[in-house]
């Protein structure tokens, strides 16, 4: 086997193996195909380490400017496609390791002193996912302005709400769309949280018990800029909490997104006609040309499975496993890198979409309000403010509701005599409160969807965002 890092006769390891690994096997435990994404994170986290080492005495300053020379030529030699490890190196920090000792001879052998792999991985594995984290944070910011931009544009149209996907009540459309502003803080809030728990070193655990090798892990820790360090060895190398926690997270930013895709799907076919999609993100269909089909939206809501399965999949992942590292712990990555570029790719994708690619039918939907009985409600509300109990009010609406569907008509078409004769209360003011806009006028409770109301919150959310 070409020469491993440390030079045994059977490549990678020590010299207590004779033999290479079966080809098959070697493949089979690689991680290097996939874990070379975490190579920023490598090279920082064993710049760190060096210096460290240095600080401590542990190494000479000169050894250690020698070592981050070294990484960073290696740095390089990654940003010109000049570092391209292969099966051999098995993984990023093996391959980091070797090219390392391949630059600098000997002083590259220093590196590893005071470290295993399993402080390292972990290591990196955190740095990757905070800063990850902080990006998409702006990312799901502007998906948040892009509904809000939605929202303020329609803060006087209407749209039919529902429940059970049954017409219920009128509301404004800003309302429905500042709903999905309120999912995307929490999970901005979660994401944050989880960035707390994400940013604890583990490195200075060594294999798992500690090193006699007299290191600073506070050292590393603050040029890292991790907050603080973990306080159990084994925990340290053995802790994946913050995959699962993040892939949980990841979870319902997607099960938010799926529920806002399926509005979207649905509002955009002939039977809601709510929106029209523009030509930015909907596609045609190679057979029926009068076809535009909502492929973003759809995607969005196919993803989900994906991220939902990584969660799965990390949760069995650590539930059998004995203290402290196990092999098993390799799966993490795929499962963690996934879980992120899918999710973040669906919160561009939907800021796009609702930057450009959907426009709301305000005149149908402004009709679609007057098309139906969900005004009903404020017949009621109506007796109600004028003394009738309100049970007794409902009943007599649900009444008059079928008493119009047997005549085929809508509330609004009876006239006061008709509605005098069903309760002395009736006024001529009737016909005005059930008009659409002013049912959803009336709504000022807070929380709902009244103009004001949501003047009120698009006004906070305007200022939150800034
Ligand atoms: N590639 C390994 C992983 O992803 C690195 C740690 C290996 N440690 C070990 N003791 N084999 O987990």
């Amino acid at each position: 086997m070409a020469g491993g890092v440390t030079g045994g006769a059977a490549g990678t390891w020590s010299d207590r193996f004779e033999q290479g690994l079966h080809p098959f096997i070697e493949a089979f435990n690689a991680s290097i195909s996939f874990d070379l994404t975490l190579l920023q994170e490598d090279l920082d986290g064993s710049i760190a380490h060096a210096r460290m080492l240095a600080a401590c005495g542990v190494i000479s300053d000169a050894e250690a400017d020698q070592l981050n020379q070294g990484l960073e030529t290696i740095r390089r030699e990654a940003a010109e496609g000049q570092f391209n490890p292969g099966l051999a190196d098995e993984d990023v920090h093996f391959a980091v390791e070797r090219r390392l000792i391949a630059l600098l001879g000997p002083v590259g052998k220093k590196l590893h002193t005071g470290r295993s792999r399993n402080d390292q991985v972990g290591t990196d594995l955190r740095l990757w996912l905070r800063r990850r984290l902080d990006e998409v944070d702006s990312d799901l910011q502007r998906l948040q302005k892009a509904l809000f931009d939605q929202a303020d544009q329609h803060r006087e149209t209407l749209i039919p709400g529902y429940t059970h996907l049954q017409r219920a009540q009128p509301l404004c459309l800003a309302h429905h769309l500042l709903a999905y502003m309120e999912m995307l803080q929490r999970d901005r809030e979660r994401l944050r949280d989880v960035r707390r728990r994400v940013n604890v070193c583990p490195l200075g655990a060594a294999a798992l018990a500690g090193t006699p090798v007299p290191i600073d892990r506070r050292h590393t820790a603050a040029a890292l800029g991790f907050e603080a360090v973990y306080a159990n060895s084994l925990d340290a190398v053995s802790d994946r909490d913050f995959c699962v926690e993040f892939s949980a997270a990841a979870s319902l930013v997607m099960a938010h997104l799926s529920r806002l895709s399926e509005e979207v799907i649905a509002w955009a076919s002939e039977e809601f006609g709510f929106v029209r999609l523009t030509d930015r993100c909907a596609t045609g269909s190679s057979l029926m040309p009068q076809k535009k089909n909502p492929d973003v939206p759809e995607l969005v809501r196919g993803k989900c499975g994906r991220v939902f399965g990584h969660l799965q999949a990390l949760l069995t992942m650590i539930k059998g496993l004995p203290l402290a590292y196990n092999k098993d712990f390799q799966e993490d990555k795929e499962a963690l890198f996934d879980a992120f570029r899918t999710m973040r790719d669906c919160v561009e994708a939907t800021a796009i979409l609702f930057e450009e690619g959907l426009e709301f039918r305000v005149e149908r939907l402004n009709q679609a309000v007057e098309q139906d009985f969900s005004n009903a409600t404020d017949v009621a509300d109506y007796l109600v403010a004028r003394g009738v109990p309100f049970r007794e009010a409902y009943q007599l609406v649900g009444a008059v509701v079928r008493r119009c569907l047997d005549q085929k008509c809508l509330l609004r078409d009876l006239d006061l005599q008709a509605w005098k004769e069903l309760h002395p209360a009736f006024g001529p003011d009737l016909h005005e409160a059930l008009a659409p806009r002013a049912v959803v006028a009336a709504r000022r409770s807070e929380g709902g969807t009244g103009f004001d109301r949501v003047q009120e919150q698009l006004q906070l959310w305007s200022d939150r965002l800034k």
